[in-house]
């Protein structure tokens, strides 16, 4: 009793036992409940892959269809939610708006906010993920000005996140199926990776039984910080921001230097010591997209293939062992498609409400669950007694 390790970032502590995903950060591997994320972003879906978190095993044809079905019997939003969007400034940030909507789920849904109670728990992990898609392309659609358009349940998950963003009621909308198997792709590689910031953050709010649409907003909070999910967005302003090829040296340079705060984002990370498999994936989705879009030359593109192949041969990069992370291509991909920039973070949180949810399950179901309580290391003053004002100098 009060003896404890003090471990800043968590460096080296576990803060869970998990049986969700395994990273071996050394020799760049990501399985979901053991299957490589290769395999799974070339055969599986995203429906699949959370069906896969959440319940540990990949579905039957007949389980599959019936948690499909079930996804989309919820992706409408109660109706009285838009008036909640009305409350935001026009240019409000999509992630702001997707922390108070995911919130204020919890006071419209409240039929399935008991986190000690199971069933309530299978409703409000149906309910996250379908809405979310829903929440993002609203926040997108209060940015432009357009009108909402409602979910149409005869598309796939991604398609369906693709009509919301970019149908009007004025014509017809068909998505691009190599564009929507990419954003699924996109969706899968993101949908879980195990005990980052935003992942612990659901868990410890979640510890207490809090409502789990708020644990999920708390998530989306933690999420959108440049260090971690908001890196891709940060990426993408950084391409744009060098612009030409002959600027990455200085660009190269400021990441290295320590009296400058700049990083070059979308490289290096916690656990990955080697190539993030996800990024490697991307680069290829890169690829595939451009080419169907005839953006093969895409001036971006090569600047961060350029920039990739420039930080890996130089000594600081190589020495920290920074390399490429997910969020170095996605945002390449994503803008390509038409999603601006400052979606990009928002469809992270949308795939990652996947693994939000299934790590939330694991949280709360677990036979050892305690409430999340750390402790810290007092370093301010010792005890003193109080001075009145007029004494004080
Ligand atoms: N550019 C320049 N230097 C870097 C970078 C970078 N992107 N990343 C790490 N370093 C340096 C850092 O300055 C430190 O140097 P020193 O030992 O001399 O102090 C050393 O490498 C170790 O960095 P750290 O910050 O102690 O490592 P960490 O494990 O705490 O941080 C990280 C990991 C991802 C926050 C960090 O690499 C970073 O800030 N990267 C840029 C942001 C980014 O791309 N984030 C996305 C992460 S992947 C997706 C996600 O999580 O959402």
């Amino acid at each position: 009793h009060g003896v404890f390790a003090y471990d800043p970032g968590f460096l080296s502590t576990a803060s869970c036992a998990s049986s969700i995903t395994y990273i071996d950060g050394d020799k760049g591997l990501l399985y979901y409940r053991g299957y490589p994320i290769e395999q799974l972003a070339q055969h599986s879906d995203f429906l699949e892959v959370a069906y896969l978190l959440i319940n540990g095993e990949l579905p039957t044809a007949e389980q599959k269809a019936q948690f499909v079905s079930t996804v989309k019997e919820h992706t409408m939003l109660h109706d009285l939610m838009s008036n909640f969007y009305r409350g935001f400034r026009r240019d409000a940030h999509p992630m702001a708006v997707m922390v108070g909507v995911v919130g204020a789920m919890s006071a419209f849904y409240r039929d399935s906010s008991d986190a000690f109670d199971p069933a309530q728990r299978d409703i409000a992990a149906f309910r996250l993920l379908a809405k979310v898609p829903t929440i993002a392309a609203w926040s997108y659609k209060y940015n432009i000005g357009q009108p909402f358009m409602y979910p149409q349940n005869r598309f796939s998950y991604a398609e369906n996140f693709l009509y919301m963003m970019f149908a009007t009621p004025c014509e017809e909308y068909q998505p691009n199926p190599v564009l929507a198997r990419a954003l699924e792709r996109i969706f899968i590689l993101h949908a879980d990776h195990e005990q980052n910031a935003s992942s612990s953050t659901v868990r410890v709010a979640g510890s207490s039984g809090a409502n789990p649409f708020a644990c999920i907003a708390a998530g989306i909070a933690s999420l959108w910080g440049p260090l971690h999910g908001g890196a891709n967005e940060a990426t993408l302003n950084m391409l744009e921001q060098i612009g030409d090829e002959k600027r990455i040296g200085e660009f190269i340079e400021r990441a290295k230097d320590k009296t400058d705060s700049f990083r070059l984002m979308g490289f290096g990370h916690r656990v990955y010591k080697n190539m993030d498999p996800r990024a490697a994936i991307m680069r290829e989705t890169c690829h595939e997209v451009l080419n169907e879009l005839g953006l093969n030359d895409d001036p971006l593109f090569k600047l961060a293939l350029k920039l990739e192949k420039i930080a890996l041969e130089d000594d600081y990069f190589v020495k920290k062992k920074l390399y490429p992370n997910v969020d170095f291509y996605s945002g390449i991909v994503m803008r390509a498609m038409g999603i601006p920039n400052s979606m990009f973070t928002a469809i992270f949180a949308l795939a990652r409400t996947a693994g939000w949810t299934a790590q939330w399950m694991e949280m709360i179901a677990s036979p050892e669950h305690k409430i999340a309580r750390p402790r810290q290391l007092y370093v301010g003053p010792a005890r003193r007694d109080y001075v009145p004002i007029d004494k004080r100098v």
